[in-house]
């Protein structure tokens, strides 16, 4: 067993639950068994499409016990974060090119209370690691173009998840801080094994998951086949 695979996570993302029944659906997963929730904020600036924003993340917010992992698509990112911090955010990732001052909004995420984190788009270089390392507690890695759920996932995310894996290790073994490496967008029962192998310790996973409903409304099913197909990568 590698050192990061002792806790990986699975966080569905609500952008393929029932928004009408939103309330249920974080319940519902949460009590399946997921870590995490996930929750797509998209602007129809930085990316092509519309989604929630911070009275959503209050709304759901009593509903679950379970962190609440707010991806930012929007720009500007400043703005926007304190607002989701009151909100109940636990997490922020945000998208570099989003911001004009990176180092700035990771360190103002930290100072509203969240755990701080930077997106990468599929070509995005991770160059934009090189100084941030220190204010950094996760890495998402897009395997698909932000905007829209149920996406193919793009075969050479692999190769840079493992390029990840290698510098958050160097950095670790090195005396620093514990950083996670999260991927979103086409992860399914039949690939988060080879994800998995290549060093995510964080899955979201939105389609796979909401269109896979329990006959009783429930969400152990694929949960569990989900967490068994990664636990084999
Ligand atoms: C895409 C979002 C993803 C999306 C993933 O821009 O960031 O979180 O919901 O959906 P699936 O798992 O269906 O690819
Ligand atoms: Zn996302």
């Amino acid at each position: 067993m590698n050192a990061h695979s002792s806790a990986r996570r699975i966080a569905p993302s609500i952008l393929s639950a029932d928004f009408a029944r939103l309330g249920e659906e974080v319940r519902a997963v949460a009590e399946a068994g997921a870590d995490l929730i996930h929750f797509d904020v998209m602007d129809n600036h930085y990316v092509p499409n519309l989604t929630i924003g911070p009275l959503v993340c209050e709304a759901i917010r009593p509903h679950v016990k379970i962190p609440v992992d707010v991806h930012l698509m929007v720009k500007p990112v400043d703005r926007i974060v304190p607002d989701f911090a009151r909100a109940g955010a636990n997490i922020i990732t945000f998208h570099p090119e989003a911001s004009e001052h990176v180092d700035r909004t990771l360190a103002m995420i930290r100072d509203h209370g969240c755990k701080a984190g930077l997106v990468f788009n599929p070509a995005t270089p991770l160059a934009w690691l090189d100084h941030v390392m220190d204010k950094l507690d996760i890495v998402l890695l897009m395997s698909v173009n932000p905007g829209f759920g149920g996406q193919k996932f793009i075969g050479s995310t692999l190769s840079k998840l493992r390029e990840v894996r290698r510098r958050i290790d160097a950095w670790r073994a090195r005396g620093g801080q514990e950083i996670w490496l999260e991927v979103d967008g086409g992860v399914k029962v039949d690939n988060i094994g080879a994800i998995a192998e290549a060093g995510a310790d964080t899955f979201v996973a939105g389609s796979a998951v909401f269109g896979a409903r329990d006959p009783d409304g429930g969400y152990r099913g694929v949960m569990g086949r989900l967490r068994q197909a990664k636990a084999a990568g």
